[in-house]
């Protein structure tokens, strides 16, 4: 029997995509991939849990990225980072008990001339300040 080698771009692709369509990579999701695939489990698990726009885990309506990446942690994205947790009241990693909101930290995002820069969703928002954050949050449903 002849193996046939996987692309691992047509895998990201996939996961990308089912992340689109459900929200999330839940397990029954990975397992399905990985059948089609012809990829063992542990393979799909481990890109789904590598890159941090995907999740394994249910996410929030809206997904909050901030950047942690040196040039915008020179420009203080730790306070961005505390004052989206003191306004949400969840930490990185966490989604809000509504599902309104889910928090992450993630390498740059390609904003780095607006450091401190976030995505929600798929909205970049730069140079930030915990003054922006509020009325930034507040266009959220
Ligand atoms: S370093 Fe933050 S967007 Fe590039």
């Amino acid at each position: 029997m002849s193996k046939v080698a996987t692309n691992p771009e047509n895998l990201l692709a996939r996961l990308k995509q089912a992340q689109d369509r459900l929200g999330y990579l839940p397990e029954e999701c990975l397992a399905e991939v990985a059948r089609s695939l012809n990829m063992p489990l542990s393979e799909v698990y481990g890109v789904a849990t590598f890159y941090s726009f995907l999740s394994t885990r249910p996410l929030g309506r809206n997904v909050i990225r901030v950047c942690k990446s040196l040039p915008c942690y020179l420009k203080n994205s730790r306070m961005i980072v505390e004052s989206i947790e003191d306004k949400l009241g969840i930490r990185p990693g966490g989604t809000t008990p509504d599902g309104r909101f889910s928090l992450a930290l993630v390498n740059c995002i390609g904003a780095c001339d607006i450091a401190p820069a976030m995505l929600i969703n798929h909205d970049v928002h730069g140079d930030l300040t915990p003054r922006k954050i509020s009325r930034i949050l507040q266009s959220y449903e």
